[in-house]
């Protein structure tokens, strides 16, 4: 065949494979997945590990779980999406009763964990190791306009359905970039924003602002650090910095970075601390402390020329907050969170169409961690959002 005749097929591609996703691989006995790790060892849960390519060559972590006796009455797909620095498994270090994730499939629902490129239940990338700089490079705008249309693709293909979709902290701010767009709007059912964020001109968590006020961000990348992370030597800092028995040291150095978290249980400190947190890029922060400073929510800053090649324009085109529809939305909110601080959350609100439509909820004692490892979040949080999917 001549390179004109194959020509017509590739330009027909674009259209043709809308939501098209890459290559699917299902791995059910993973020893070191999430499945063997956090859900198996519960008993009584089918859970399942698949990999789906995204266009940029990162393989996508997905883990699927249902209860066991329900397999068969599902209420349908839903897909949860951790936020910054976390992973999938932050749905499951509070014990079953307490835990999003397990809490989903004991009331029937069939379970899908999102977990962005870069982090521990992923699976990499085709070409790049994590010693490559592509690796690291890229921001929120590459999960909203890859990661996150993999995993819904990833979902729809297997189960034929329309998820519903929960989203906590930047798993919030992916979709509403996605959306804003105007895509997969038409590939998702209910949306649950958790600890939203789109804005983060008022956050408050002081070691941020000084980072980013010190342009902190720029010095990392200056010095080519393009991972960054939060652990030396598989040890988290915090628990370098702060002796296992010092609790006031870590209660300070949390809440430096997320607020003053109510309801977290300390006792499982070394438990969650094996877990989390997870590694994320310095773009991608470098992309936040971008938003802070000039306190907008648009795409990444590459300056002048960078923007003129990619955009077409000098600045970073802004995502269009009045786009999001919000007619099948709750949004939940704490009024100690440093990360999604009120202040953002009400600029949002005021710019979203159909107002007063969704849902709003807010929890004036809850910080950022307070939603993922709140001891009361499953009463508090996950009740309410079971009610919501439910209705
Ligand atoms: C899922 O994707 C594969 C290719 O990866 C395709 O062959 C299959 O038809 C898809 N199934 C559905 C239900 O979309
Ligand atoms: C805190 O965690 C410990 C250890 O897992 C557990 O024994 C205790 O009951 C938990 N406390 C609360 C209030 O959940």
């Amino acid at each position: 065949m001549t390179l004109l005749a194959v020509a017509p097929l590739f330009f027909c591609l674009p259209t043709f494979f809308v939501g098209a996703i890459g290559p699917i691989k299902v791995d059910i006995q993973r020893s070191d997945g999430l499945c063997a790790l956090l859900v198996n060892p519960v008993g009584g849960y089918n859970c399942a590990e698949y990999s789906v390519q995204t266009d940029d060559q990162f393989l996508i972590g997905v883990q699927r779980l249902a209860i066991a006796r329900h397999a068969s009455e599902s209420k349908g797909p839903v897909l949860v999406l951790h936020g910054i620095l976390l992973g999938g498994d932050v749905w499951f270090l509070n014990p079953p009763e307490e835990s999003l994730g397990f809490m989903l499939a004991d009331k029937g629902y069939d379970v899908w964990i999102g977990n962005t490129r870069t982090t521990r239940f992923s699976y990499g990338h085709t070409s790049y190791t994590k010693e490559d700089e592509g690796f690291w490079d890229w921001s929120v705008d590459e999960l909203a306009k890859y990661d996150l249309p993999a995993m819904i693709g990833l979902v729809q293909n297997q189960t034929g359905l329309k998820p519903h979709f929960i989203g906590f902290s930047q798993g919030t701010q992916q979709a509403f970039a996605a959306f804003s767009e105007e895509r997969l709007l038409d590939m998702v059912s209910k949306t649950v924003y958790m600890a939203p964020v789109a804005y983060v001109r008022n956050v408050h968590a002081p070691i941020s602002q000084l980072a980013a006020s010190a342009y902190i961000d720029r010095l990392f990348q200056a010095l080519h650090i393009y991972e960054f992370s939060t652990s030396y030597r598989k040890k988290e800092v915090v628990d370098i910095i702060c002796k296992p028995t010092a609790l006031g040291c870590y209660r300070t150095f949390i809440t430096a970075f997320t607020g003053n978290n109510c309801c977290l249980n300390f006792s499982r400190r070394t438990f969650v601390d094996s877990y989390e947190t997870q590694p994320t890029a310095t773009k991608n922060l470098v992309h936040l402390a971008q938003q802070y400073r000039k306190k907008n929510f648009a795409k990444y800053d590459y300056g002048f020329l960078g923007n003129l090649l990619r955009y077409g324009r000098f600045t970073p085109p802004a995502y269009d907050m009045s786009k999001v529809p919000t007619n099948n939305a709750i949004f939940i909110h704490g009024g100690a969170d440093a990360l999604s601080d009120t202040q953002d959350v009400l600029d949002l609100f005021a710019l979203l169409p159909d107002g007063g439509r969704y849902k709003v909820s807010f929890l004036p004692e809850y910080a950022h961690l307070d939603f993922v490892l709140g001891t009361n979040a499953n009463r508090l949080v996950y009740k309410q959002i079971l009610d919501f999917l439910d209705s």
